[in-house]
């Protein structure tokens, strides 16, 4: 496994499993158990995923202890503010049955087009999050879906600068301003969506190379993302496409290949503009 330093010197696992629209409790204690064997040692939810209660029967199920996984979670829109974020940080620790988060994210930015005040929404959010990491209940503290103005606006008042930043990220969006920022800033860029909810899997250029590397699209996307230092959290609920997600570090891409894939035109994006986000999504 490749692991990512945060500038607090914690190490976050390049490769995570991402947990969205998995709800079934009998499916995330299989998946868990498994990707556990295989070497995943980060687990991706979210409190709109609904699935942190799930979550911890699965840990429990396969005897998992608490600290052989980071477990990154994340506060929902409905959940701004100083008091909001800390209210529902203790919710999810409740529910995933831990006294600690490692990593915790605000899941989106307070939309211009909702909230006239969202710089200052995002600024109070931010300080209850700061607060959180102060009193030892997550590890790390990041955003999601923040675009350069979203971070530019939370740097006039935080104390303590956004560690990580999730966005999409995969070859047909690759986000280059926020990526060059982030990388600027020393905030880890994790890809959510890596493989663009499968959209990319059947794009030509990725198809052509995986060919010739004798490796799969998911594969090929992957190490683009990993050799590009950004860490992912590729989502399957399917075991032999588990292993494969994680396969990553018998093979390189070459110079020429990166650039091959830097060149793809988008394709496969979510389409959701974070300054044009609702409350429920
Ligand atoms: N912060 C945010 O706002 C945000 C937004 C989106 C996602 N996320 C996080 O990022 C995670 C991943 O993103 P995502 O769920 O959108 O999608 P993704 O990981 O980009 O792609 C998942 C899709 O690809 C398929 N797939 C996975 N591995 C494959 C492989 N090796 N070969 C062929 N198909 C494969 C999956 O189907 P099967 O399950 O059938 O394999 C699923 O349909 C989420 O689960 C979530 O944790 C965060």
């Amino acid at each position: 496994m490749v692991y990512l330093s945060l500038y607090n010197g914690m190490r976050i696992p390049g490769i995570g499993l991402g947990t969205w629209q998995i709800r079934d409790r009998s499916l995330l204690s299989e998946l868990l158990g498994e990707a556990y064997d295989v070497g995943y040692r980060l687990i991706d939810t979210a409190a709109a995923y609904s699935n942190e209660m799930g979550i911890a029967r699965a840990m429990e199920s396969n005897g998992l202890h608490r600290h052989e996984v980071v477990l990154s979670d994340k506060v929902w829109n409905t959940c701004r503010g100083y008091e909001e974020v800390q209210v529902a940080c203790k919710n999810s620790l409740r529910k995933l049955k831990t006294d600690y988060l490692d990593i915790y994210l605000i899941h989106w930015p307070a939309s211009p087009r909702l909230h006239p005040d969202w710089e200052t929404i995002n600024g109070e959010t931010w300080r209850g999050m700061e607060k959180l990491l102060e009193q030892g209940l997550v590890r790390a503290i990041g955003v999601c879906n923040f675009k350069v103005h979203h971070l530019e606006a939370l740097k006039k008042t935080y104390k303590v600068k956004p560690m990580i930043n999730q966005i999409e990220f995969h070859p047909g969006v690759q986000n280059r301003e926020i990526y060059d920022y982030c990388k600027a800033h020393e905030i880890v860029l994790q890809a959510s969506s890596p493989l663009g909810n499968g959209e990319i899997l059947s794009n030509e250029g990725l198809m052509e190379l995986a060919r010739e590397k004798g490796k799969s699209v998911a594969q090929v996307a992957l190490r683009w993302e990993m050799q590009k230092g950004v860490a992912a959290i590729p989502k399957t609920a399917n075991r032999n496409r588990l292993r494969e997600n994680i396969d990553l570090f018998d093979f390189q891409l070459s110079d020429e290949e990166m650039k091959r894939i830097d060149k793809i035109p988008y394709c496969g994006g979510l389409g959701i503009d974070s300054d044009e986000v609702t409350e429920f999504g």
